[in-house]
């Protein structure tokens, strides 16, 4: 397909994520906004506005994934789809998912001002959840729509309230069967993704697109440790069992896995450490610890979760604490579609722009995605690769950029009559 000349209103952008990022319970420029709580229903709701502001058909899943169509000539063709998610982790940015959910949005109203029509339909999709935060799972809209975790397993997932994911949604006001939320294969003709890259390597390099080729693997660990409360100064130390001790010492062990693989494409963290009774004259009798392991080989991400759960069992039997350890997730990694790599690549470089391929070492909700339709992603520089903080920043001449190539790659994907292969040219 020929280039378009799409001209992206970065003005606009700027103004919409300037008041998506008004949903939050942080003070700005901190953005929080975790699952269901009502600045992210609030949030839900603006978007689902705009779509509508826009022409788009909306449709919202049983567990708030919010689909919004762009008939194309062809109505019952197999859509493109695009988008990401508008939930932010604790004291986070304002770029983190959003700008793929509303640059998807501005690409659109750019085809549009362009006179383009497409024949497959477009659709963007605002993913429920992609952030951990709330039920210990990333991706969890993802996860169910692309048939990677049971529905009922999706609704029984409990918040550290014991709330569950079946009944807060319903709260929510997001009704229906969660039977009904997984998307058939093919659904999708093709998937793209734009994301700010969350990473220093673009920046760094003076590149203006990232074309992503694969996403790490993922993995999420839930550490319980049951030592003995008590009086701090009364109970002596020969006879303590603390469980936050045995955790300080699991958290190290986390480093070492990871430090240890030999290889930099290992990365654990220790992001959460819940102690109870959490009183300064209490010994702590209880610790729930979270655990993130990453890697691009997925061998070497099971073998950092080995010695992880090794280390576990070491550490907490060696102060008489007891010990379950719960895999949250241990996801392979995704390999993005030549023939998606291949249309962002044209799409740069028909626009003028530099594009690099690369590895994503954060997971997206592309990486399930990929599992159901050809998928792939769209990076664009962020200040410093400063990411999950307040200081996260995109410039704008960079998401006019992203929002160009999207809006072309869009373009390209949806004229195309078959579904898009890597036979595709
Ligand atoms: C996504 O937010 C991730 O943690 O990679
Ligand atoms: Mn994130
Ligand atoms: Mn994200």
């Amino acid at each position: 397909m020929s280039l378009l000349s799409v001209g992206v209103d970065v003005e606009r952008l700027l103004s919409e994520l300037e008041t998506l990022a008004g949903f939050s319970d942080a003070a700005s420029p901190a953005v929080t906004r975790v699952l269901w709580t009502e600045q992210d229903i609030a949030a839900h709701r603006y978007l689902s506005e705009l779509f509508e502001e826009a022409g788009l058909a909306v449709r919202v899943d049983a567990l708030g994934n919010t689909f919004a169509r762009w008939t194309g000539t062809d109505p019952d063709a197999a859509p493109v789809g695009t988008g990401s998610h508008a939930d932010a982790i604790p004291e986070s940015g304002r770029y983190d998912g959003t700008v793929g959910v509303l640059g998807a949005l501005e690409a659109f109203r750019a085809l549009k001002r362009a006179g383009f029509v497409p024949h497959r339909p477009l659709e963007i999709l605002l993913f429920t959840a992609e952030e951990p935060t709330r039920f210990g799972i990333g991706c969890l809209g993802s996860r169910v729509l692309s048939g990677a975790m049971p529905p009922e397993n999706a609704g029984a997932l409990a918040d550290k309230d014991g709330r569950t994911v079946d009944t807060v949604r319903q709260e929510a006001g997001f009704r229906g069967s969660l039977q009904s939320v997984p998307l058939p294969n093919g659904y999708y003709a093709a998937f793209a993704e734009l994301h700010i890259e969350q990473g220093p390597i673009l920046e760094k390099e003076k590149w203006d697109i990232g074309v992503v080729t694969a996403i790490a693997a993922p993995a999420a660990l839930r550490v319980t440790l049951t030592g003995e409360g008590g009086h701090a100064g009364a109970v002596l130390m020969p006879d303590r069992r603390d469980a936050l001790l045995a955790a300080a010492e699991i958290a190290l062990a986390v480093e070492q896995a990871a430090k240890g693989s030999g290889h930099p494409d290992t990365v654990a963290t220790t992001g959460v450490l819940r102690v109870f009774p959490g009183a300064v004259n209490s010994i702590p009798g209880r610790v729930e610890m979270e655990i993130d392991v990453r890697d691009t080989d997925l061998s070497r991400r099971d073998h950092a979760v080995k010695q992880i759960r090794e280390a576990v069992a070491e550490r907490a039997g060696e102060r008489k604490i007891e010990s379950s350890v719960v895999v949250l997730n241990a996801d392979p990694p995704a390999i993005c579609a030549p023939a998606i790599v291949r249309a962002v690549e044209a799409a740069s470089k028909g626009l003028g722009f530099s594009c690099r391929p690369m590895i994503s070492r954060a997971y997206h909700d592309t990486l399930f995605m990929a599992r159901i339709a050809p998928a792939g992603m769209i990076f664009i520089p962020c200040r410093n690769g400063v990411s999950h903080r307040p200081d996260e920043y995109c410039a704008p001449a960079q998401m006019e950029k992203g929002v160009a190539v999207l809006a072309q790659t869009l373009a390209t994907l949806s004229q195309r009559e078959s579904r898009v292969d890597d036979a595709a040219p």
